[in-house]
């Protein structure tokens, strides 16, 4: 196979290197490309740009292959732990038994949050979105704790990882159990990483919460299909960010604020709410499945579809699977379950789903998973983000240690108005664009009528 490819342009040949990844997929080396052509690539969403090589997660989207530093998904969702997938993921390779267990001793000695943070959350507006405060509250840990300066020690910059994986979850329960004005509940010594969250979120003075393996272990399988998965939108703003050396906190917040939106993260929140629709409205998935394949509605099949699966997500079905086996035990009979089994016969029937490629993601699923395991609605994001997060650590720990790594800055093709002069205010005329002014004048006379005159300011 040709180690390069040729271009030409304007009659010039330019040979560009062509790189092989380990499983012999191949991209075009443009690093040099303006500085020998003159011209840049363009390609919104950068679903045909590599942004950087890493050796942490791997996937093949015609195959619905994930595999974690080589490990298929599938093997990990069977015989490890969300705390050995993180080291995995964190530091390249399996624990030991030993390194396993101090590892999840330091997890243990990181997982209180400094008593003035509550004052944070008490004082956070009622009804503000979790996934807002748990962005908010990990940009704040920066001014409790030390960013890791450049040359840290690998011990310093362990105990930073161990301290968010760790602070992260105690965070989302404190934040779940303040909203709800019920006492915060301390992690234990005595209970593992899932277990502790659990119990955080659920346990009551007078109702003491009963630790159930069952659920322990299917959050455990839950947050390792969460942990990495290559370049996604989240991932490469933490990369993104990163890149211009800010605090891991600052990152890491940034990854969060990108996994809430819809098509991203949010979706396992949006997923629940389109079926509750679909129940609502008498469970007929038909005029949804309509609405997704109408150009002109901007309306899309939540937990459809995938930038990169245009298979079956390899994620999916392990939620699908274990979603099941969880209602069954909690003799749960869940009726969006039922829709949403409707719903995926009737997109996976239909042609527009089919030459689109588009399956039921991670997401599909998830949410009735959270559902069952009795996760409020709106920590279902947050939830995706606790298991996202030593993917993030891992994939900003690669970008720093990257000896080719740069500040990230892409380029843009400007399509803006040519030269032109600076008007003088009193030569200039109302534009109007599609018969409306730019800035509408009503909007204008209100803001005089309404603000500048009267006492109270916002
Ligand atoms: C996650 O990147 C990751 O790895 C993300 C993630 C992770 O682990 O980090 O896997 C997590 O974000 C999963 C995705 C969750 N989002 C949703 O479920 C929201 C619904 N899905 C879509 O909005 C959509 O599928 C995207 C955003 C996920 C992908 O959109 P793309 O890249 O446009 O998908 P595509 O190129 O395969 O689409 C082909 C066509 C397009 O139509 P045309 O523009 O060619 O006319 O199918 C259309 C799309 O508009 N399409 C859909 C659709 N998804 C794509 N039409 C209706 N419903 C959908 N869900």
């Amino acid at each position: 196979m040709k180690k390069t490819a040729t271009l030409i342009v304007d009659g010039k040949s330019y040979e560009l290197p062509v790189m092989v990844g380990t499983d012999g997929n191949r991209a075009i080396d443009i690093s040099r490309l303006r500085k020998e052509t003159g011209l840049i690539t363009y390609d919104p969403g950068f679903g045909n740009t590599g942004s950087c090589t890493s050796s942490i997660s791997y996937m093949d989207g015609e195959k619905g292959i994930l595999r974690y530093r080589g490990i298929p998904i599938e093997r990990l969702a069977e015989h490890s732990s969300f705390i050995e997938t993180a080291f995995l993921l964190i530091t390249g390779e399996l624990p030991t038994k030993e390194e396993l267990s101090d590892f999840s001793a330091m997890l243990n000695d990181h997982s209180l949050v400094h008593e003035d943070m509550r004052h944070f959350f008490e004082r956070y507006p009622r009804g503000a979105h979790p996934m807002g405060i748990l962005s908010s509250m990990v940009n704040a840990l920066r001014a409790f704790y030390p960013e890791i300066p450049e040359r840290s020690e690998e011990a310093e910059i362990n105990k930073a990882f161990a301290r968010l994986l760790s602070k992260l979850r105690t965070m989302a329960a404190m934040s779940y159990r303040i909203s709800k004005g019920m006492p915060v509940v301390y992690p234990s010594y005595f209970l593992s990483y899932c277990a502790n969250f659990l119990n955080m979120m659920f346990d009551s003075a007078v109702r003491p919460y009963v630790i159930d393996e069952d659920m322990v272990s299917a959050l455990n399988v839950f947050w390792i299909l969460h942990a990495d998965h290559e370049q996604n939108c989240s991932t490469s703003a933490v990369r993104l960010v990163g890149s211009a050396r800010v605090n891991l906190y600052a990152a890491i917040s940034t990854g969060i604020s990108a996994l809430w939106g819809p098509l991203h993260g949010g979706a396992n929140q949006a997923v629940v709410e389109m079926l509750q629709e679909i129940y609502d409205r008498g469970g007929d998935p038909a005029p949804f499945v309509a609405r997704a394949k109408d150009k002109n509605d901007p309306f899309r099949l939540m937990g459809f579809g995938h930038s990169i699966y245009k298979n079956y997500d390899p994620r999916g079905r392990i939620m699908k699977k274990m979603c099941y086996r969880i209602l069954e035990k909690r003799d749960f009979n869940d009726p969006l379950l039922d829709i949403a089994m409707k719903l995926e016969e009737t997109a996976l029937r239909d042609s527009y789903f089919i030459d689109n490629k588009l399956y039921p993601n991670i997401d599909f699923y998830s949410g009735m998973f959270l559902r069952a395991i009795g996760i409020p609605l709106d920590m279902f994001t947050v939830m995706f983000a606790i298991g996202r997060l030593p993917g993030w650590i891992s994939q900003w720990k690669e970008s720093r240690e990257d000896p080719r790594g740069k500040l990230c800055r892409p380029r843009q093709v400007y399509s803006g108005p040519g030269k032109r002069d600076y008007i003088p205010i009193p030569e200039r005329k109302p534009k109007e664009v599609n018969g409306r002014r730019l800035y509408p004048q009503s909007v204008e006379k209100t803001f005089e009528t309404k603000y500048r005159s009267s006492a109270s300011y916002l």
